[in-house]
């Protein structure tokens, strides 16, 4: 289910060079587990490793927040956030219930806006889900907002916040899991320079990259590590992580991941675990 985003609230944080947050794939639900990575456990660790920034403007959730969809899931992550410094705004991803995100992520710090505007920035975050799959798709009222968000701040730098790839990863099995409308996205792109960046979560590993003068951010989840560059579907050692990002002015953006140090969390294969 596509959701139209020209409605919704608009977030107004004047910070000149804001620094952000961005979790994803937090695969959280009624079991804990998913392929024998404690998700509870994995996210807990990554966020007490992005304490050591302390002027954040904004978190954001960039999708699979739930494994399962149980509203245990998404009890978890509101007691998680709503008591936040800052706020937090979340997309949907192909794990995600909007419906229940929509009740249970509305609360304290927590938001369900979609359009975040600072000093020189907006944040547009989009939903890419298609109902019932694992690929995406970002419809055509949204790729319309796109166009709408840069005529209503046409000297604000854009970044687009989506849970799909927009962007193949030499991967086959993900690569048939991406946005499968990245050529419209990127049609759209082309015709709105203000767009500065697209950042996405999904691929559960670190991307970044420059394609049309635009930075392009994947993140590694905080759970499991998908491996790179392979055609099946495998899992990596690598550990769970986060990225921070701070909007600069100019419409660069300075960025690093972070990942848990201790090498605890390696998941077990598992081909039908994902
Ligand atoms: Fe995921």
């Amino acid at each position: 289910m596509n959701e139209v985003v020209t409605n919704e609230a608009v977030l107004r944080l004047n910070h000149t060079n804001p620094q952000i947050l961005q979790f994803s794939d937090l695969h959280l639900s009624e079991r804990d587990e998913l392929m024998g990575i404690n998700c509870d456990e994995s996210f807990a660790a990554v966020k007490a490793l992005a304490a050591q920034y302390h002027q954040i403007s904004v978190t954001l959730l960039t999708g699979d927040i739930s494994q399962d969809n149980s509203e245990t899931s998404y009890r978890k992550c509101a007691e998680i956030f709503r008591n936040s410094p800052h706020p937090v705004a979340w997309i949907t991803g192909n794990h995600d219930d909007v419906a229940m995100q929509q009740q249970f992520l509305n609360q304290g710090a927590i938001s369900t806006t979609k359009r975040i505007v600072f000093r020189h920035w907006q944040l547009l975050l989009l939903n890419s889900q298609v109902a019932g799959k694992v690929f995406g798709e970002i419809n055509q009222d949204q790729l319309q907002s796109i166009k709408q968000a840069a005529i209503d701040y046409p000297d604000h730098h854009l970044m687009l916040v989506m849970h799909h790839h927009p962007v193949p990863m030499n991967s086959e099995w993900i690569d048939n899991h991406r946005l499968m409308n990245q050529a419209q996205l990127w049609q759209v792109v082309s015709e709105v320079p203000q767009v500065k960046s697209i950042i996405f979560g999904h691929v559960h590993q670190e991307v970044n990259l420059i394609k049309n003068d635009v930075r392009v951010l994947g993140v590694p989840s905080t759970s499991v590590q998908f491996t790179p560059n392979v055609d099946e579907f495998n899992v990596d050692t690598q550990q769970p992580g986060f990225r921070f990002l701070e909007l600069l002015a100019n419409g660069k953006i300075k960025t690093k991941v972070h990942r848990v140090k201790d090498g605890k969390f390696v998941a077990d294969f598992d081909p039908n675990g994902y």
